[in-house]
């Protein structure tokens, strides 16, 4: 197996510290993610996805357990070392994208380098591999108003990987996206991941997403209560979920 990206230890994540207000949001959750890796987290609206994704991220604190990312134990670092790590081992696609409309590709897709200082040459070279693995070295100097949303989805997910993460993050990245739109995404995503080793986590709700990873974490209630390993094809994938979700669904009945 290959050495883990992320290993999450028996995480628990409690909101709120007067007891009868207090809910528990991640209940003793444990796994972990390989290098290489496309892992979906699934499971219906408020079962604790998001807050799981931003104590990855180090956005969120936990309440007891630990998370270690690429070897560093996030769990216990200050505030200021947090920032620093998130800026260089983190990448992160937004549902809305978030490219600052007054620069261009370029300068989007470069961010997170300005981000850690790094100036001259090398900020070119990463930048032109970044938009070389995304196919988009053509739109480097138009603004964000000038592309298209396909574009703009290549140009998020080039900035999410300009300095090479640890991993990307992605919380529900085709939620305000059309079909078609979904399905660039998902197929720019499984590239990267397929072609370039990138490790990838995305939190969805959505089965034909989900589909495009190579493994599912469902939540219930901030439990993990079952994983689910694609073997076949995308398709019998999509169908294994689907079932999965109707199961779900008539155990709540
Ligand atoms: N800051 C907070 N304070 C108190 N409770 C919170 C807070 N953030 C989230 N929760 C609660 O924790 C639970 C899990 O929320 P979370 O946002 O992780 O759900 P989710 O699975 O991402 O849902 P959705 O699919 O709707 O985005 C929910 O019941 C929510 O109300
Ligand atoms: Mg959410």
């Amino acid at each position: 197996m290959a050495s883990s990206v992320v290993k999450v230890e028996d995480v628990n994540k409690v909101y709120g510290s007067r007891k009868e207000a207090s809910y528990q949001a991640l209940d003793n959750v444990s796994f972990s993610i390989g290098e290489g890796e496309f892992v979906g987290v699934m499971g219906a609206s408020g079962s604790g996805k998001t807050t799981l994704l931003q104590t990855i991220a180090a956005l969120d604190r936990v309440t007891s357990g630990s998370i270690t990312i690429a070897g560093t134990n996030v769990t216990d670092m200050k505030e200021k070392e947090l920032t620093d790590f998130r800026a260089r081992r983190l990448g992160f696609i937004f549902q809305d994208f978030n490219l600052l409309e007054n620069m261009t590709v370029y300068e989007n897709i470069a961010l997170p380098l300005f981000l850690q200082n790094q100036k001259g040459g090398s900020v070119r070279e990463e930048v032109q591999r970044a938009a070389g693995m995304l196919g988009m070295e053509d739109t480097l100097s138009k603004y964000p108003a000038m592309i298209s949303g396909g574009q703009k989805q290549r140009a998020a997910a080039a900035r999410a990987l300009v300095h090479h993460p640890s991993m990307i993050l992605a919380d529900e990245p085709t939620g305000a996206l059309d079909s078609g739109n979904a399905k660039g995404l998902l197929e720019t995503l499984q590239h990267l991941n397929e072609n370039h080793g990138v490790t990838i986590m995305m939190v969805t709700h959505d089965a034909f997403s989900a589909s495009y990873c190579g493994r599912i974490l469902f939540l219930e209630d901030g439990r993990l209560y079952k994983e689910m390993q694609r073997n076949g094809t995308r398709e019998e994938f999509f169908k294994q979920i689907l079932d999965e979700q109707a199961e779900a669904g008539k155990k709540k009945l």
